[in-house]
């Protein structure tokens, strides 16, 4: 079992990730209208990365046997007024996610919930690259380089 404070966060945290699949998918689409296909497939895999975090919450909270619904998702855009604009989102949206982990890995420490505080570990890791990448992605575009040529230069910045 998890503590209390922590499983609604968690549950929270699946509709969160949910939204960041919606929101990078959005990106990808943006992208994909220009034919920007390279952008695009960063965005799209980010998009399914994000829909793996959720299924990995699921599955964390059905082993402890936390009763749960899947709430409501947000709508996402597929309109950028730039490039920059739609990463700078992304990286808005990973920060904030950096800060629920940051609250959940509290409330755990809080309640002495060892076990649902050792699985935030993986995410708060994870935390660090996804912004690494972002902010690098953001480097990238300031560089002024063309977006077409630019897609070259993306498998080097891109870590799995
Ligand atoms: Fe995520
Ligand atoms: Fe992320």
């Amino acid at each position: 079992m998890i503590s209390e404070p922590l499983s609604k966060l968690l549950v929270a945290q699946v509709s969160s990730e949910l939204g960041a699949h919606q929101t990078y998918l959005g990106i990808s689409l943006y992208f994909e209208r220009q034919s920007l296909h390279g952008w695009a497939k960063v965005f799209r895999d980010q998009s399914i990365e994000e829909a793996q975090h959720a299924s990995k919450i699921m599955a964390f909270l059905l082993d402890n046997d936390v009763e749960f619904d899947l709430l409501g998702l947000a709508a996402a855009t597929t309109h950028y007024k730039s490039a920059t604009d739609a990463v700078g989102v992304a990286l808005a949206s990973e920060v904030k996610v950096t800060g629920q982990f940051n609250t959940m890995a509290g409330a755990a420490v809080e309640a002495g919930d060892h076990r649902g505080f050792q699985f935030l570990q993986w995410f708060i890791d994870e935390q660090v690259e996804e912004e690494r990448t972002m902010g690098a992605l953001l480097d990238l575009l300031a560089s002024g380089v063309n977006l077409f040529q630019a897609q070259e230069l993306l498998a080097g910045i891109i870590e799995e």
